[in-house]
This record gives C-alpha cells, structure tokens and sequence, in this order.
C-alpha cells in the first residue's frame, strides 16, 4: 500500500475562489426559490459537510439543517447502491420542504436511496443540492435542482471530499493521482 502524501495531489480543477463564487449563486437561487418557506436542508456526512457549512451562509433566508450518515453495503464501498443509515435525522421531515445537500454523484445510486426514503417520510417538497456531479456515470435522469459544477470523470480530492478519510481539509478541490 502506497503511503497517502502530497505528491498524490493533483492539479487543481476548482480553486476555492471559484467554489465560493459557485456557492455565492447557488444560495441566492435557493434563497429565491424557498423565500417564505423555511427549508431543511439534509447533508449526508461525511463529504458535504464544508459545502453545507459555506452554503448556508450564502442563504439568507430562515432554514434549518440536520444531518445523516450512510454506509454502503456490498464488494464495492461505492456504487453498489445498497444503503445502509448509520445516522438518522433528529428532524420530523413530514410537511417540510427539503433538500439535500450532497457532496459528488456518481452513479447516483446513493441519492436514489436517500430521495426515496426521505419521500417516504411524508415531505412536502425535495429537491437536491450537489456541489459536483461526475459526468457520464448516472444510469437514469436524477433530476439534480441545483448542480455547482459538472466535472470529468476523473476521482477528485479536498473541500470535504476524502480518499480514506484523508485530504477533505484541503481548502481546494484537486485531482487525485493515486488510482481510486
Ligand atoms: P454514488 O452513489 O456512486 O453517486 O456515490 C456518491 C458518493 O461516493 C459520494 O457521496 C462520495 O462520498 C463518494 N465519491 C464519489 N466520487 C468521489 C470522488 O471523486 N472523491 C471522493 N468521494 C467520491
Ligand atoms: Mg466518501
């Protein structure tokens, strides 16, 4: 096993003046969108959990957040679709206006999961708030409201998003040169 070090971070593909900027809108699009309504917003631990922190400050609304945490079940940690939750919500989700807040789809499987749970609970409304969505690896339309940036398919690293739990302090987002 290859020792995780700096020399396996990548270019960088988003500078953190440009997450911020994408931010900037994407709170004053949902702001807009919920205004008179008091949204929840659901992040799923552990990779959202510096978007949600940046974008609910570029809300200037009244909201409220809770938290979840999944694991996934099966061969493969990623993508297998099954979804176990670790940690529930605290909230009571019937009648309210949701949306989650995601840190990267993939192939989607995950929020598939989460949508439909979360809908089972007796939401008014859900929508979905992703800061990356990797092109090409969805299987069906997710039907994603709000997307910071669609990216190329290559596995990225910073800004909450981990490889083994390390690199989410990076204040950027980077490529990862170590292989998945
Ligand atoms: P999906 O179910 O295939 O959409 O997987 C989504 C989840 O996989 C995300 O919430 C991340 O936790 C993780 N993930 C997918 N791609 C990356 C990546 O490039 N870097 C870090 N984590 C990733
Ligand atoms: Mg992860």
């Amino acid at each position: 096993m290859p020792e995780l070090g700096d020399d396996l971070i990548g270019d960088t593909l988003l500078t953190s003046e440009q997450i911020q900027a994408r931010i900037a809108e994407l709170g004053a699009e949902i702001a807009r969108d919920y205004d008179g309504r008091v949204p929840i917003l659901v992040s799923v631990l552990k990779g959202a959990f510096i978007f949600v922190a940046d974008l609910v400050r570029a809300v200037p609304i009244p909201l409220e957040i809770d938290f979840m945490a999944v694991s996934s079940y099966g061969a493969s940690t990623r993508s297998s679709g099954v979804v176990r939750i670790v940690k529930d919500l605290d909230v009571d989700l019937n009648d309210r206006h949701v949306i989650i807040v995601e840190d990267i789809i993939d192939s989607g499987l995950t929020l598939r999961y989460l949508r439909k749970t979360l809908e089972s609970r007796g939401t008014a409304s859900l929508e979905v708030c992703a800061l990356l969505v990797r092109e090409g690896n969805q299987q069906a339309e997710l039907d994603l409201r709000y997307v910071g940036f669609r990216i190329p398919p290559s596995f990225v690293i910073g800004y909450g998003l981990d490889v083994g739990e390390r690199y989410r302090n990076l204040p950027h987002i980077a490529d990862y040169r170590g292989g998945e």
